[in-house]
């Protein structure tokens, strides 16, 4: 039995679970802990003191619930900091029993020979594919015969600067960090099919301050990009335009918020006291969607455009899946159909036993993506080239580099 520990740090909330794997790969949820984030700001740490105490709420609630005593983590990553860039990796094969591990590791070495800039690092790098002597498209060229090897790989850097501030929120909690995993990628393990990801999807986590993209097409992550816009933003114009305190306008928005102002009735008003001394105000819910509709135009009209700056738009036959806390705003999925004219889904994350009752919601896709994220690095493949610090990376690629193998 293992267990595995994910921590998502969001802008909003903080999300600590725990997990046991059977043997079977079977996971059961055994540990959770939701916090309310403090000292977060578009997904980033901007007061690492507020931040760690947040994080050690979370973490508490999870040992509480869990009766273990957490030591490491992985951990979620966003940010507009973090950006993404494809690089091809050549080397020459030698032996005779084909291509060997060794080989990949290499050609993966290659690709990682990128330039990046000073005070940024790796955090990914994941095969997108293989040329094996010129035949393109090889998944697993493991034991191929051949005289050369090319992949090409996509690789996520993020900034220095803000991994640093992140470990010490986890590391001041004294709980190791085995992995920071990019938001939108642990967020596709928990809610996109296999055959979305063969067929081409983009999948969207709209949180609250970020939106994170994800590109997967052929069963690969092709591209990644962190938005800097989520449900925060949407809270803040109901603010200013229905003249709420930001507590009150987050209130109203969750409970009669609508993404489509065509979609409801223009006589249907409610109260609100925003001020505990003042006044009742009376809000009409259409004028609150003609508020809601444009800034979700906006970040569907991003998506499109980054979709489109990707070059992979045409390729996307599985659509768009939503999910983080805004999926959850009524009628997004039809304006999100609308505007970027493409099969849309919401997604949670499915298959959980355990303490699952809040965690199917698509605001809990990051977390849960987390485990399934760490329970795959326990697989005798994962863990081969566990030690170092290129071998901790590794583990990133390994993964998604034999699925058909996980259990060899
Ligand atoms: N029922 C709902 N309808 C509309 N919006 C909702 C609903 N429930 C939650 N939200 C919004 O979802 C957002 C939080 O989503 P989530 O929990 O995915 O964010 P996060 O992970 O903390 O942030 P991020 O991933 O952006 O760093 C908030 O803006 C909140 O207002
Ligand atoms: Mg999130």
């Amino acid at each position: 039995m293992q267990t595995v520990v994910g921590i998502d740090v969001g802008t909003t909330k903080i999300c600590t679970l725990v997990g046991e794997v059977d043997n079977q790969g079977g996971m059961k949820i055994v540990g959770v802990g939701i916090a309310e984030a403090q000292g977060m700001r578009k997904g980033v740490v901007n007061d690492v003191q507020k931040a760690t105490e947040a994080v050690a709420a979370s973490i508490q609630k999870a040992e509480r619930t869990s009766g273990y005593k957490i030591t490491r983590a992985h951990v979620s990553l966003a940010g507009h900091h973090v950006s993404s860039t494809n690089s091809m990796g050549v080397v020459a094969v030698s032996g005779d029993a084909g291509i060997s591990h060794a080989d990949i590791d290499r050609a993966l070495d290659a690709a990682r020979a990128v330039s990046i800039p000073h005070g940024r690092e790796i955090i990914h790098i994941i095969p997108r594919g293989f040329t094996v002597d010129g035949q393109d498209g090889v998944r697993n060229p493991l034991g191929m015969h051949a005289f050369r090897l090319e992949v090409e790989a996509h690789i996520v850097t993020a900034a220095l600067t803000a991994l640093l501030n992140l470990s010490k929120c986890i590391e001041g909690v004294n709980v190791q960090v085995d992995e920071m995993v990019l938001n939108s990628i642990a967020s596709a393990e928990a809610v996109l099919t296999d055959t979305e990801k063969e067929m081409g999807v983009i999948l969207a986590d709209i949180g609250g301050g970020t939106t994170d993209l994800a590109v997967y097409i052929d069963g690969m992550v092709w591209h990644t990009k962190v938005i800097p816009v989520g449900g925060n933003h949407v809270t803040h114009d109901l603010a200013i335009g229905l003249r709420l305190p930001f507590n009150t306008a987050e209130k109203v928005k969750i409970e009669r918020g609508h993404a489509r102002a065509r979609d409801v009735e223009s006589g249907a008003t409610f109260d609100v006291q925003p001020y505990a001394e003042g006044g009742i105000v009376r809000i009409s819910r259409h004028d609150m969607a003609q508020v809601i509709e444009p800034r979700m135009q906006e970040v569907f009209h991003l998506i499109l455009t980054e979709a489109k700056r990707s070059g992979y738009d045409g390729l996307l036959s599985a659509g768009l899946v939503l999910c983080g806390g805004t999926a959850q705003l009524p009628g997004l999925r039809a304006l999100a159909q609308d505007e970027m004219q493409m099969p849309v889904r919401v997604a949670s994350p499915q298959n959980l036993s355990g303490l699952t009752d809040v965690l199917h919601s698509p605001a809990f896709a990051t977390s849960v993506g987390l485990l399934r994220w760490g329970i795959q690095e326990h697989t005798p493949l994962k863990t081969r080239r566990s030690g170092g610090e290129w071998g901790r990376r590794l583990k990133n690629v390994l993964r998604l580099l034999l699925p058909d193998n996980r259990e060899a």
